[in-house]
């Protein structure tokens, strides 16, 4: 029995993980994951910010959320995920901005943010108890006009992570138990047995040595990200499937900031996180959220681009960040964490500093979107692929075994990851699945 994983993000690692995981059957079996970037979680499992919901979801992808929450925290738990990867618990904040302007049809993307007032206010509230100080808004956050912070989280449902530790946790651990990672590497084609039909290997292309090898395969999991269509369409051309799944680009910074320190980690926060959700008060589209995470760290997001294609290799986003976008989120963080002295308040949105915020990491990178906005977990059956792969078990005729896809996450891929990992194991052992994800197959 072998396994063969196509893409080697989060969801990839996760369904390496609990295929291997001691309790599965297939302790034995082998385990391989194909990843075309030279670069490990260079794609949206790295860069993403790893805020963790519990009930976010609609009902089809609810119970997975429930599932997928309560294996993050069992994980870390179990594995030191607080020191790991940065596993905290949180709380969720909306801050409204009302400044009391009519609306305009025409804005500027942060207009709504420029009218902020001393951050002091805030502060002379830190010294009330604990549980009050969480349902307040964390001191890093500058105090804006007409703003009005609230608590959007019940205690329990809502957590933090460092997605690229986590991504890199899972791996090590699979790596020990024998899965092996080719990358980078790319599938070139699927191989089918003469007699039955049934997928038995893939041929796989060394992106380095430019070299084939063939891998004994009998399950293949398709977990590409937005580069999933591109895979099913190439492996098999075809199938009458058409997968849709495409790409919303989000860029993010990763922040360090005075007024949050280690020590207001550990002492005013006792280890917790906070999640800040804002929209614009004038619906120009963008909708920033900012994450305080293990270790000090600040990340933002929320400007998304849909004109940005997807590049061939995640790696390459890098190189195709829009340096505009990047001056525009610098701006915003100003604008929601800065000192708001003087000169800011008038400052343009190109403007070169980021006040007394330390950048540490900019990014960019690419959500799989789906039309219908929920995720796809699903075998596929044969008669759907195109080529008649016959992929029943020949000694039960049950279908068994054959081609499985896991993407379309859009923004809840790290939330829906270990849950999506268990299930699509149990979907390649055969047996019922942890949590109903009958409402995800195609
Ligand atoms: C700005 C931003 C913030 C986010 N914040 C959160 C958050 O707070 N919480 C949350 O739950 N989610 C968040 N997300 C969403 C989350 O990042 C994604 O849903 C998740 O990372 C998807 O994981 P994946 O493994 O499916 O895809 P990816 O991480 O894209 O991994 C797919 C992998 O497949 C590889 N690949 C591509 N083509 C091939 C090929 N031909 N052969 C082999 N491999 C291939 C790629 O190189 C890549 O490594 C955020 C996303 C963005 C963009
Ligand atoms: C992995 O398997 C072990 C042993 O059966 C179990 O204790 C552990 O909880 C499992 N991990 C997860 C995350 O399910
Ligand atoms: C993909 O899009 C096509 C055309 O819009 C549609 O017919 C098909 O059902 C979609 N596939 C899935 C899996 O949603
Ligand atoms: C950007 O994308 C994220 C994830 O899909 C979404 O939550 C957010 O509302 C989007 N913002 C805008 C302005 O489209």
């Amino acid at each position: 029995m072998s396994t063969v994983i196509i893409g080697g993000g989060i969801i990839g690692s996760s369904v390496a993980y609990f295929l291997t995981n001691d309790s599965s059957p297939y302790k034995d079996h082998e385990v391989h994951v194909i990843e075309s970037s030279s670069q490990l979680f260079s794609a949206a499992s790295g860069y993403a910010a790893g805020f963790l919901a519990k009930d976010w979801f609609s009902p089809a992808v609810a119970p997975l959320g429930a599932l997928s929450f309560d294996l993050h925290h069992q994980l870390a738990a179990e594995n030191g995920g607080k020191e790991k990867w940065g596993y905290m618990q949180s709380t969720a904040l909306s801050l409204d901005v009302n400044d009391g302007r009519a609306k305009r049809t025409a804005c500027r993307g942060d207009d709504w943010l420029r009218e902020g007032t001393s951050r002091a206010e805030v502060a002379a509230k830190g010294e009330e108890s604990s549980t009050t100080v969480m349902e307040e808004a964390p001191a890093w956050l500058t105090k804006q006009k007409g703003g009005r912070v609230e608590p959007i989280s019940d205690e329990g449902t809502v957590a933090q992570v460092d997605p690229l530790r986590l991504c890199k946790y899972l791996m090590e651990t699979t790596v020990s138990r024998g899965v092996k990672w080719h990358h980078p590497a790319q599938v070139i084609s699927v191989v089918t047995d003469r007699d039955t039909n049934a997928i038995s290997a893939v041929k796989v292309l060394n992106s380095v040595s430019q070299t084939e090898s063939v891998i004994p395969c009998t399950n293949l999991v398709i977990c590409a990200g937005p580069w999933t269509s591109r895979v099913f369409n190439s492996l098999f051309p075809s199938a009458k499937l058409r997968l849709n799944v495409s790409a919303l680009a989000g860029y993010s910074l990763v922040l360090r900031s005075p007024r949050h320190t280690l020590v207001h980690e550990h002492d005013t926060y006792r280890g917790r996180s906070h999640a800040v959700f804002t929209t614009h008060p004038r619906d120009c589209g963008f909708s920033p959220e900012v994450f305080s995470r293990e270790g000090a760290e600040i990340y933002i997001a929320g400007l998304n681009s849909s004109d940005i294609p997807l590049p061939s290799q995640a790696e390459e986003s890098r190189e195709i960040m829009d340096k505009q976008k990047i001056q525009e989120l610098k701006a915003v963080a100003v604008r929601l964490m800065g000192r708001l002295a003087e000169g800011n308040l008038e400052a343009s949105d190109d403007i070169p500093n980021v006040d007394d915020l330390e950048v540490l990491r900019e990014g960019l990178c690419f959500r799989p979107v789906t039309i219908s906005g929920r995720p796809v977990i699903s075998r596929i059956s044969e008669d759907l692929l195109g080529i008649g792969v016959k992929s029943k078990s020949p000694r039960t005729g049950r279908e068994k075994g054959g081609v499985f896809v896991a993407t379309g996450h859009g923004p809840w891929g790290i939330s829906l990851s270990l849950g999506t990992g268990k299930v699509v194991a149990e979907m390649v052992d055969g047996v019922k699945t942890s949590a109903d994800v009958s409402g995800l197959s195609v």
